[in-house]
């Protein structure tokens, strides 16, 4: 398996194996992979003839006072997962091959990015939505393979490859969680011992919330209102939002009659972490 960390290398590598009528699958991440990214790799391998993993902590999607510096990075490590998991190539590009000094072109969109994830960081999508396509026309991979654990992500790239008519199937997998139920994140790093513990009120509220509907509730304000005060009743915790949406539009639901998607972020101490269920 290769490093490559140009765009000049990778596309012959690419353009070759579409001339062989070969089915490449893409599963962009901002490495250090866990098993969550592995669940994706190895979707992809088993649906395609040649898979990318591409391994860029992506500057854009970052706002001010956010983690990009500290961001966990180990190319190395990523290397070895991606191996184990049958990738063919990891592209792993510098920000400044990814990005001109001067780049001043992004792709935004309205809506979906606005709420959720969107209202404490404006700018977020836009930076998902501009490396995404940057990847999608770098590659241009059959498939492209994306966690649930970021629904509003997959929606928002789902609308994006829809709304430019980009010829990729946007593939969405599940969250893949650790035995005691937290969802799989690079940035479950940051965690001390107390904040890891802490950190299961966030799956443990989100079943309460489903356990709600599933005995009868549909007052979404209702739900919300006992997951809010669930997450709360953890010391460490604090929540930023909880939602109730249509995993499609990301728009709010008051009254739960078909598929919802609650959804939550939460700071356990200094961590933002994010999880959701359907
Ligand atoms: O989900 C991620 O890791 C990132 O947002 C993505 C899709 C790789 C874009 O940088």
């Amino acid at each position: 398996m290769q490093v490559i960390k140009t765009i000049d290398k990778l596309r012959p590598i690419v353009k070759a194996w579409k001339k062989e009528g070969l089915r490449v699958g893409l599963v962009p991440t901002m490495g250090y992979l866990h098993e969550g990214h592995k669940s994706l790799i190895v979707r992809a391998v088993s649906e395609n003839d040649k898979v990318v993993v591409s391994d860029f902590v992506n500057p854009t999607q970052f706002g001010a006072g956010e983690d990009l510096a500290s961001y966990p990075r180990d190319i190395d490590r990523d290397a070895a997962i991606c191996e184990q998991a049958g990738a063919d190539l990891i592209f792993h590009p510098e920000p400044e091959e990814m990005y001109f000094t001067d780049n001043c072109t992004f792709v935004d969109m309205d809506g979906l990015t606005k709420g959720l994830c969107g209202k404490t960081r404006p700018t977020h999508f836009r930076g998902v939505c501009t490396v995404v396509s940057k990847l999608f026309h770098i590659v241009a991979p059959d498939r492209a393979y994306f966690g649930q654990k970021d629904a509003q992500q997959l929606a928002v790239i789902r609308r994006m490859a829809r709304d430019l008519n980009f010829d990729i199937e946007i593939v969405g997998c599940p969250i893949v969680r650790e035995a005691d139920g937290l969802a799989m994140s690079s940035r479950n790093t940051y965690l001390n011992d107390a904040e890891r513990k802490a950190a299961l009120i966030l799956h443990k509220s989100l079943m309460l919330g489903k356990e709600m509907i599933e005995q009868g509730e549909h007052d979404a304000s209702q739900i919300k209102k006992a997951i809010i005060s669930n997450i709360e009743s953890e010391p460490l915790a604090k929540v930023d939002y909880v939602e109730i949406v249509n995993p499609d539009t990301m728009e709010n639901i008051d009254t739960v009659e078909d598929l919802a998607l609650i959804a939550t972020a939460v700071y356990i101490g200094k961590t933002r972490l994010i999880d959701n269920v359907m």
